[in-house]
């Protein structure tokens, strides 16, 4: 059998009363444009007649049901349906109509001509819209949007109706599906170097109701985090152990007043070696809380190396870091004016120095893998 050229896929739950008249349009839509299809739907046991309806059009139309009966998810199931996929070019799409399947030829067209990668149907950009949203949807959409521009400044890429050549998903790098959002997973992960966007009218679903919750906003901020540990590793890392060092610095001003206190009222220490020895003891406290954090945030696929081993590198490290901190800070204090004058200017461009060193030196040898 030759390839088709299209493979259409399509996530369903509780979907029964859209698929029929979803598979009339698309088969419409592909014959006016010359094209053959196939239709994968991927549905999570909805029990509600979408098995049957499928089984009296699956011939007409070229359907292939696949009904997970464990897993559940939008995203999981686009990526289950990969595996039947036998066409040229890939298209995602709802099933509700939301997405007119008259634009599928356009979206198409230029990945079967090579001169595009990527195609997004578009809700936002010139020509296209989404007249129904209100306006929660409508800065839930814009938000979504810019939270994504680290990534992508395409207009929509939360669009869950999109194309992309079928060679794209061999290999495809692992996906971690999560909520609604693939098509911007496989901007992330797949880097299709030409992306381009096709105006669409966003409908109103025909029948059934949205399944987009307040918890499928949440994954998305989630998935947001992952994709941005995903493609900026060494940033977000770099993040982690900065907020990390900024908490560990309250546990050292913390810890530095409760032994000045301690010292004082019971008088232990002689007032000489007070102060140096609270900076010891906070900078201790400080260390090993940082330890303990970044081994299991910033660090942690090093967590099942030797813990001993890792805390004691980690505090030789920090006292490096901490020393190049001192240096650098006293060093411009006495030697450049500015600085002179603005002495926590210097004493902040010593902690930057010194963050810098500790971050390289805790990726490079305390937790390395
Ligand atoms: N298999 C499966 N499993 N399919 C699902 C699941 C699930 O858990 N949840 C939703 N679907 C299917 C629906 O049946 C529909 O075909 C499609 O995924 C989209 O779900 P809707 O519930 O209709 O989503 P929406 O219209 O609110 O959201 C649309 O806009 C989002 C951006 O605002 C979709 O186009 C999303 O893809 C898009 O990200």
């Amino acid at each position: 059998m030759n390839a088709m050229n299209v493979s259409i896929i399509v996530p369903t739950y509780k979907e029964a009363k859209n698929i029929t008249p979803l598979s009339e349009q698309i088969d419409r839509a592909m014959k006016d444009a010359n094209l053959t299809y196939e239709i994968i739907v991927v549905d999570d046991d909805s029990k509600d007649g979408i098995i049957e309806a499928i089984e009296k059009i699956k011939d007409r139309y070229n359907i292939e049901l696949k009904v997970r009966k464990s897993e559940k998810g939008l995203s999981s199931a686009v990526i289950s349906g990969f595996g039947l996929v036998t066409g040229e070019v890939v298209v995602i799409m709802d099933a509700d109509l939301s997405h007119p399947p008259a634009k599928i030829p356009e979206l198409v067209a230029p990945i079967l001509d090579g001169s595009c990668d990527f195609m997004i149907g578009s809700r936002f950009v010139k020509g296209g819209s989404a007249h129904h949203f209100n306006w929660y949807r409508k800065l839930n959409a814009w938000l979504s949007k810019m939270i994504a521009r680290p990534f992508t400044r395409v207009s929509d890429p939360m669009a869950g109706f999109f194309a992309f050549p079928g060679k794209m998903l061999n290999p495809l790098p692992a996906l971690n599906p999560l909520g609604f959002k693939i098509g911007l997973e496989m901007i992330v992960k797949a880097s299709p170097k030409r992306i381009s966007e096709v105006p669409i009218q966003f409908q109103e679903r025909l029948f059934g109701e949205s399944k987009l919750s307040l918890k499928e906003q949440i994954y998305y901020l989630i998935h947001i985090t992952r994709l941005f540990e995903y493609k900026y590793k060494t940033l977000a890392e770099f993040t982690k152990f900065c907020l990390i060092g900024g908490f560990g610095m309250m546990v050292d001003l913390t810890f530095v007043y409760l032994s000045m206190q301690i010292f004082v009222i019971f008088g232990i220490v002689s007032k000489l070696f007070q102060f140096r020895i609270a900076r010891v003891i906070g900078f201790i406290f400080a260390v090993t809380s940082n330890f303990l954090l970044n081994r299991r945030f910033t660090f942690s696929r090093a967590e099942q190396g030797n813990i001993y081993r890792q805390y004691l590198s980690f505090f030789l490290v920090s006292l490096i870091g901490f020393t190049i901190n001192w240096l650098v800070s006293v060093y411009l204090y006495e030697h450049i004016h500015f600085f002179n004058t603005h002495y926590l200017t210097a004493a902040f461009m010593g902690i930057l120095g010194g963050t810098v060193i500790n971050f390289m030196g805790s990726k490079l040898f305390v937790f390395k893998h």
